[in-house]
């Protein structure tokens, strides 16, 4: 059920980096079926040809890695050449394993930090020069680890905090004529994050626990998210970090036990 009007989006231009699966996909698919010209980019060519398949509304699914600023720079460009100056762009490609410090490689912390956090600023310097403006929306796809620490998560902890400060800082450096958003999605049901941080029962329940409307987030949730952000009722909001996460970032959601402790 969204609150969100046919058409919305006529007219408007959105490039999704990650776009080819999961949330990001998501997301695509809203800002199209609001009638948005949609390009999405992931590293596997054919999963993003299936991923433009599934958008439908004439959306391009292209090949591009986050971590190579020319690449990303290029599919953006070509995607302004062939639809118009972008209004929308979400950066929200990432890579994630459960890992201690002790058994990752100086090359695996490297490699999460480098799709997440330089991939993002590839994604929004790259695409500087192809927005409309004044008025076009930037949202990074950050997470909780940004703010709350996790054990096995040292590198996307690191990548999503510089994240949220790159989100804060673009905000400041482009004030006046573009808005730099992040939403921090929750656990959300059937989406790859979500089977690797949540690999079983025990560690299902331990997230579970924290989310205060005790129930999974949905990629719909998450795409109203970003519509709401990229829309003219958010037009006053930038540097902010929108919370779609049933309140799991919130604090301890297990009640504290009412029986007598120590005294
Ligand atoms: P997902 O389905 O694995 O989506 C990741 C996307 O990024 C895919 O399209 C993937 O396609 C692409 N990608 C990965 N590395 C890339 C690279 N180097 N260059 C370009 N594209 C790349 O993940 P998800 O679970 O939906 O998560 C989406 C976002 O939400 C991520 O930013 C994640 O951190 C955030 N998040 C998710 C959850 C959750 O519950 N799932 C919770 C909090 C935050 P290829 O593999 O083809 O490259
Ligand atoms: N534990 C410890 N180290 C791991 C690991 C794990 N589970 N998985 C990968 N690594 C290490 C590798 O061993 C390698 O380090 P090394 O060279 O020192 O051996 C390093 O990480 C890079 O791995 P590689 O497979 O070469 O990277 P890649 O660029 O092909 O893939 C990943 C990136 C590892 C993040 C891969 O999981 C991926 O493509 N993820 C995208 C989807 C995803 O994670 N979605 C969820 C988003 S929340």
């Amino acid at each position: 059920m969204s609150a969100f009007k046919d058409g919305l989006f006529e007219g408007k231009v959105a490039f999704i980096a990650g776009g080819t699966s999961g949330i990001n996909l998501g997301i695509a698919k809203r800002y199209a079926e609001l009638g948005a010209k949609v390009a999405v980019c992931g590293r596997d060519p054919e999963k993003a040809a299936r991923a433009a398949e599934e958008i439908g509304h004439g959306a391009i699914g292209m090949s591009a890695d986050v971590r190579n600023f020319d690449v990303i720079h290029g599919a953006m460009k070509n995607v302004s050449e062939q639809f118009g100056p972008l209004d929308f762009v979400v950066s929200g490609a990432a890579g994630n394993f459960l890992a201690p410090v002790n058994g990752m490689s100086a090359n695996a912390f490297r490699t999460v930090v480098d799709i997440d956090l330089n991939g993002t600023f590839n994604v929004f310097k790259g695409c500087r020069e192809f927005l409309n403006t004044p008025g076009a929306s930037l949202i990074a796809i950050t997470a909780g680890q940004a703010v709350n620490a996790m054990q096995m998560q040292a590198h996307a902890c690191a990548a999503k905090a510089g994240i949220n400060q790159l989100v804060r800082t673009l905000a400041l450096e482009w004030g006046p004529d573009v808005r730099v958003n992040g939403i921090s999605p929750g656990p959300i049901a059937g989406t790859e994050g979500m089977k690797r941080l949540a690999p079983n029962d025990a560690t299902r329940q331990k997230h579970y626990d924290r989310i205060a409307m005790k129930r999974w987030g949905e990629i719909e949730e998450l795409a109203e998210s970003a519509v709401f952000l990229s829309c003219d009722s958010a037009t006053y909001i930038t540097g902010a970090i929108l919370d779609c996460d049933g309140g799991s970032g919130v604090g301890d959601a297990t009640p504290p036990s009412l029986e007598r402790g120590l005294a």
